[in-house]
């Protein structure tokens, strides 16, 4: 038997998933070991190999094939645009990519005048004001605590992920507009859906299930 590989993205996410695969009997009692330095965990008997990785790359490897299925939040799989298979919503880690800012930005915005947008998602936000909105803006990359940017003056406007909303409202920013709901989603390598396929589609019908079932 080939071995299967799963990445899935580091944090809260990998924790969830992890739960909800062991529903439908897939474990990996090596990666539960708290202090553990190890990077690739393995079940010998299911044929499994799992690996945490940085969210953004997670896409990447399932396009190259080096892991055959990944597990990745919308927000990701959007921004890096990858060639790959999006299979199964898995209805966890849910929050929307917004617009956020002053209230005072609301004008600015709705005017089409060129503002500045700062995020983490370049891309998501080029396609949201450049082929939705039809407006011209200038997109500033940062790499986290986005909703700091207006506050400082380096945009006018952010794109991020809203969750709870309390760090837009801790920090007297609200929600402008909505550009659309996120999730985390499985996705899985094009070749190895053809190659593995009965193992793979069995898994998604089992997560399927697991997920009726929650319902
Ligand atoms: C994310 C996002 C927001 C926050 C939203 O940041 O970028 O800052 O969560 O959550 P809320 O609506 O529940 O307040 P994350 O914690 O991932 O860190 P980052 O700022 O470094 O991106």
């Amino acid at each position: 038997m080939n071995y299967i590989t799963i990445a899935l993205a580091k944090g809260r996410l990998a924790k969830k998933a992890m739960g909800m695969l062991e529903e439908i009997g897939i474990t990996c009692e090596e990666m539960k070991e708290p202090d553990s330095r190890k990077l690739i965990f393995t079940n010998e008997k299911l044929g499994l190999k799992f690996f945490l990785a940085k969210a953004n790359d997670v896409p990447t490897y399932v396009e190259y094939g080096a892991a055959d299925i990944g597990i990745v939040g919308k927000d990701t799989i959007l921004e890096e645009g990858r060639k790959m298979y999006e299979v199964l919503d898995l209805n966890m880690g849910k929050c929307r990519m917004c617009v956020a800012g002053p209230e005072s930005a609301r004008e600015l915005l709705q005017n089409g005048g060129l503002i500045r947008v700062a995020t983490k998602y370049p891309n998501i936000a080029k396609d949201y004001f450049y082929n939705k909105r039809h407006q011209t803006v200038e997109i500033i990359k940062l790499n986290g605590s986005i909703e700091l940017a207006p506050i400082v003056g380096l945009s006018e406007v952010i794109v991020d992920i809203v969750e709870t909303g309390a760090t837009l409202r801790e920090n007297g920013l609200a929600v402008l507009e909505e550009i659309c709901p996120l999730s985390a989603r499985m996705v899985v390598n094009q070749v190895s859906m053809k190659m593995e396929h009965e193992r793979i589609t069995g898994m998604i019908n089992g997560l399927r299930e697991v997920l009726l079932k929650g319902r």
